[in-house]
């Protein structure tokens, strides 16, 4: 994490029957309004939420989103029977948070699904909320978001897929900015979640081979190329792939041997830090794209920068997910799929394109490129529309 000033607020809470603890970070207000997701994973911190926060705050710069970055943390496995208890009392102790300007939404071990489920049942409306009370007409932006969340593409849901799509958009934008051919690469995508799954599909249907993915049981390759929307269909609600679906020529084997996977794409979509300086000299790929929010060290993002290879950071390349949720609050965009992926695709490459040029310009790293541009907007934005919230209706900004 880039070091800068303390978040805004750290909440630490206890569930009173777990006795498992449950973070939420506010690392900055902008315009009243603070957002990002929340996960569900054994073993979450504090200071990794509070890292999360900070990226959700370079996110919403970089697309220039009128809000801070915050971010929650459960420590359980989605797959623990009090999962969804916990989630339920979470949110409940939650409740002045997202009434004074917290909007969330799935991440990690926790579907959209699930926690629009528990918001409605702990009568805090959407896990927007926050946002739409501010859009001048919670009505029509509320409408918006359900209409948005309802559309499937192929299978999955639009607020499921359109993360992955700006990720394969990315990876895109950085191919034809260094004259490499996506048909002549291949692809491994960790995680096979909401980002990963979705990552895997836009990627091959762009044209690149995906060689492999891997779920929290292990990896499955194929160096011919995967079926990918096969395994897509035979998916747990967590990512999880169905072995019996396999096909004969397919191989599993275990997950920890992923950077070991010939590639020309890797792309990490599931927990934090899984490349560090410990393993960085593996990666074989030339482009590493985070999917995941913070899955490479600092460490690691310098070894592969001189080392040549390209790594675009997470909060713009996972960022598409997190504008769709914007645009549609602030009426940028209908719910409309054919709209969401052509936004999401403009604003992807037009932002990938001018943070490539700006590194090499100034002979810098990609994210050192994007942390500048990021800030500078959320600075401006913040300057513009003050840090908390004001009586003037939200405006979409120019992306
Ligand atoms: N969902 C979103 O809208 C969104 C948006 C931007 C960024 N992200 C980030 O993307 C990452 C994944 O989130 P998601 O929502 O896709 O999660 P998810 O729960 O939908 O899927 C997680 C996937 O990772 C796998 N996994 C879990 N632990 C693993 C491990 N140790 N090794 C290998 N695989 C493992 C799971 O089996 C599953 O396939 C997170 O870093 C999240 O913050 C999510």
């Amino acid at each position: 994490m880039t070091p800068g000033p303390e978040p805004r607020l750290r909440v630490i809470w206890t569930d009173p029957v777990t006795g498992r603890k449950g973070y939420a970070v506010i690392d900055r207000m902008v315009n009243g309004l603070a957002g990002g997701g929340t996960r569900m994973r054994q073993g979450v911190s504090l200071v990794e939420v509070e890292r999360l926060a900070r990226t959700m705050s370079y996110k919403n710069g970089a697309f220039n989103l009128p809000g801070g970055g915050a971010k929650g943390g459960l420590d359980i496995d989605p797959h623990d029977p009090e999962a969804r208890g916990m989630l339920s009392r979470y949110v409940r102790a939650m409740k002045p948070l997202y009434r004074s300007g917290w909007g969330t939404a799935e991440d990690l071990g926790v579907t959209q699904e699930l926690l629009g489920e528990v918001f409605a049942e702990q009568g805090v409306g959407m896990t927007v909320q926050a946002m739409l009370d501010r859009s001048g007409d919670s009505k029509a932006a509320g409408r918006r978001v359900s209409q948005g969340l309802a559309i499937q593409v192929e299978g999955i849901g639009l607020a499921d897929c359109i993360g992955g799509y700006g990720v394969a958009e990315a990876a895109a934008a950085c191919v034809d900015q260094k004259g490499w051919n996506m048909h002549k690469m291949r692809a491994v995508v960790q995680g096979f979640g909401s980002m990963g799954g979705s990552s895997a599909r836009y990627l091959a249907k762009l044209g690149a081979k995906v060689v492999g993915v891997v779920d929290v049981n292990g990896a499955v390759t194929n160096p011919d190329g995967l079926d990918v929307e096969g395994l897509l269909k035979s998916r747990s609600a967590l990512g999880e792939i169905d072995r019996s679906s396999l096909r004969s020529e397919d191989r599993e084997s275990p997950g920890d041997g992923w950077l070991d996977i010939e590639t020309d794409i890797i792309v990490p979509a599931a927990v934090a830090d899984v490349i560090s300086a410990g393993n960085a000299a593996q990666v074989k790929a030339r482009l590493v794209v985070e999917a995941a929010n913070i899955p490479t060290t600092g460490d690691a993002q310098r070894l592969l920068f001189e080392r040549g290879v390209v790594v675009i950071p997470d909060y713009v390349a996972n960022g598409g997910a997190n504008a769709w949720w914007w645009w549609t609050v602030l009426g940028v965009i209908e719910a409309d799929a054919d709209q969401a992926f052509k936004h999401v695709s403009k604003v992807m490459r037009d932002t990938v394109k001018g943070m490539l040029e700006r590194a090499e310009a100034k002979g810098i790293s990609p994210r050192e490129a994007a942390n500048e541009l990021s800030m500078q907007n959320l600075d401006q934005l913040a300057e513009k529309l003050g840090e908390d919230a004001s009586e003037v209706p939200l405006e979409p900004v120019k992306a």
